[in-house]
């Protein structure tokens, strides 16, 4: 058989398989291009169960590009909250401020334009590009590099130099230019539910017959792994200000999110410190007044990029003047805030609850 005709017959098997049985997606279906870039972005490192109710929320709350531009960026950040990742809510708002400005509103068409929004890449242009317009541009994501690695066995870091090429290579061969979106799809629900990084399910697999991994008899040998770099482990302390039913949130904390109000958050290297000693020195350094300790709650863990974290959470009752730059939140709202705020804020509940029947809270001097 020539190669054209089995990259054809791939194409074929991959859309048959797709076509059978679909993962249900709410935007799957949708040609609106904002519809499909919304849930490309919002579906970048985050599982798909994660994105659906956040996806429906913003297709309620920002339906087009122009309400998206009207909003805040504070309000666009709260609707995110607990997507992590906080860069892409950032560049989704001023993306839809660039296509308001530039393109009258209307998401554009041209891939290179699409390209030139803030926040999209090769990927995102090939994902909106070919589920919306039919471009046949090959997605690669990491499940697609899975899926070709070891369909053809290549070896080598799969995000670098020529395997990284030869990934290219295969994804646009194998792409069917009449269905370029579902073929796209295909590819990356066969990685994501069939072609999985551990016990790949290959009977199931409607490429499985011409899989040189599979041949192999070990697919697990493919993609060649990465070399990792090692995550640091780090003790923080959060401080959680209480005014009134409130949790006040104060700007500018630390390098793990700096550019989010929160609690206050402070490194805590020392072991012979004491977690409300090291806050007291960051309220000093910020130039704040030390409040009142209430109590603490459970130590509990946070990963980000390269980072594991165990978060001391402490209670504080703020009875001081109010910062200027400072918000609030109702306490029993912290999905307003990130993961990493939203779990110190969770973690000292217990206490607010013991507050109540009067328990004395505070562990440490
Ligand atoms: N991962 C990201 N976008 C996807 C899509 N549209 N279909 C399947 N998996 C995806």
């Amino acid at each position: 058989m020539s190669e054209s005709r089995t990259q054809n017959s791939i194409s074929k098997r991959l859309l048959s398989w797709f076509q059978q049985d679909p993962e249900p997606m709410p935007w799957r279906g949708s040609t609106d291009p904002y519809a499909i870039w919304l849930s490309e972005v919002m579906l970048q490192q985050t599982q798909i169960r994660t994105v659906i109710p956040y996806w429906n929320n913003f297709m309620v709350r920002y339906p087009d590009p122009q309400s998206l531009a009207d909003a805040t960026e504070d309000e666009v950040l709260s609707d995110w909250a607990g997507l992590g990742y906080y860069s892409r809510g950032r560049n989704l708002h001023r993306a839809a401020k660039q296509i308001v400005q530039n393109h009258n509103g209307q998401f554009p068409k041209k891939p290179e334009d699409v390209r030139n929004l803030p926040g999209v890449g090769e990927y995102t242009t090939a994902a909106v590009c070919s589920i919306a317009f039919g471009e046949p541009l090959a997605v690669v994501d990491g499940n697609v590099e899975r899926v070709i690695c070891r369909h053809r066995a290549l070896s080598g870091d799969s995000r670098k130099g020529e395997t990284k090429v030869h990934i290219r290579k295969w994804a646009q061969e194998w792409i069917d230019p009449e269905q370029a979106g579902d073929h796209n799809q295909a590819v990356m629900d066969l990685g994501r539910k069939v072609c999985t990084p551990k016990n790949p399910n290959c009977s199931a697999c409607p490429i499985s017959t011409d899989c040189l991994a599979f041949e192999s008899g070990e697919p697990e040998r493919w993609p060649t792994p990465r070399k990792r770099r090692a995550t640091e482990k780090q003790r923080w302390c959060s401080a959680i200000l209480l005014i009134g039913e409130d949790v006040l949130l104060l700007p500018g904390n630390t390098e793990l999110l700096p550019r989010h109000s929160g609690p206050v958050l402070a490194r805590w290297d020392k072991e012979n410190e004491s977690p409300a000693d090291v806050l007291k020195k960051e309220f000093m350094k910020r130039g704040l007044p030390v409040p009142q300790l209430m109590g603490h709650g459970d130590v509990y863990k946070h990963a980000i990029t390269h980072r594991q974290l165990e978060i001391q959470p402490l209670l504080y009752r703020w009875e001081n003047e109010v910062p200027h730059d400072s918000k609030r939140i109702p306490l029993s709202e912290p999905d307003r805030l990130p993961a990493l705020h939203r779990k110190a804020v969770i973690a000292i509940q217990p206490f607010i609850s013991g507050t109540s029947k009067g328990v004395d809270l505070v562990h440490d001097s």
